[in-house]
């Protein structure tokens, strides 16, 4: 565990049998730290950390809250939580390497300068685990993000309810993930892209960052293809959530989901309705 000001790390739980898509995730991931943000945000052409900031903007975290951060990654959602509210956050991944950057991030945080920093609790907690299996009691968090998860996770369905597990009832949940354009020629141009430009693009960073830039495409269509979104938005209500918005960004590029427990609502949930304005119901 780290004795960071600002953070620390945990590991929970001991490893389970493994997947092939499970080790395929942990082994991609292991090499993608290093430039990260950087190239995640330029192989959507800058349009990612837009659509992070619409995420936590969505899902309305509030001072005091507990907000939970699947899949944190390099820990930009986390980072962006942090910075539109006084909430605490908890972020898990199953990535020992992603988080080490998670980490490294948050030694930073608050930024210097911040006077209050010395006296301050840890603002967030790294937890190495699985979406699938998630170290917390029933009802545990106010609020809840993922972000590129599903595609990795063997069922879907069921990790859906295991996020659902963790939020209080009222509680927000909000997700992000890569889209398929539904307009012909939007959806024209982002198969030319995923398929040449983005491997070709991607290879001239590294050989694993190559790795990633074939991968992507392929793997986001044959998602949708197996998982279109109004059956993930039943996998969400099924999972005990409700008020399920969808809001489309750049083309569909990008695609944001919004939701609530089922269950009494408390009074920070009320800044997630400027979500609605934004999302249909589906
Ligand atoms: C594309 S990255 C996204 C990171 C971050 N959310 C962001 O927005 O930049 C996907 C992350 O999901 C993590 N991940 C994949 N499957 C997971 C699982 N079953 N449980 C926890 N983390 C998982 C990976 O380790 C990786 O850090």
């Amino acid at each position: 565990m780290s004795s960071d000001a600002s953070s620390e790390l945990v590991e929970a739980g001991a490893p389970r049998s493994r997947s092939a898509r499970k080790r395929h995730a942990l082994e991609l991931f292991r090499g993608l730290p290093r430039r990260y943000d950087l190239l995640a945000a330029a192989l959507s052409f800058g349009q990612d950390p837009r659509w992070r900031r619409a995420l936590v903007r969505g899902v309305g975290p509030a001072p005091g809250e507990r907000v939970l951060d699947v899949a944190t990654g390099t820990g930009l959602v986390a980072a962006e939580l942090l910075r539109q509210s006084g909430c605490s956050v908890v972020a898990v991944d199953q990535s020992a390497e992603m988080l080490d950057a998670a980490r490294a991030r948050f030694r930073q945080y608050p930024p210097s300068g911040d006077g209050a920093r010395a006296s301050r609790p840890p603002a967030v907690q790294l937890i190495e685990a699985e979406a699938e299996k998630l170290p917390f009691a029933d009802g545990s968090f106010d609020a809840l993000t993922f972000t590129y998860l599903l595609r990795y996770v063997d069922d879907p369905r069921a990790t859906m309810r295991e996020l659902a597990r963790v939020l209080r009832p009222g509680g927000r949940i909000a997700s992000l993930e890569f889209g398929v354009p539904p307009w012909g020629p939007a959806r024209a141009a982002w198969r030319a892209y995923t398929a040449v430009g983005l491997p070709i693009l991607a290879r001239l960073v590294s050989r694993q960052w190559g790795e990633v830039g074939r991968f992507l495409g392929p793997s986001i269509a044959s998602f949708y293809e197996q998982h279109p979104v109004q059956r993930i938005a039943d996998y969400w209500r099924e999972a005990g959530l409700q008020h399920v918005r969808v809001r489309r960004m750049s083309l569909g590029g990008g695609i944001l989901m919004f939701a609530t427990r089922a269950g009494n609502a408390s009074p920070g949930g009320g800044r997630a309705n400027a979500a609605r304005a934004h999302a249909g119901d589906v």
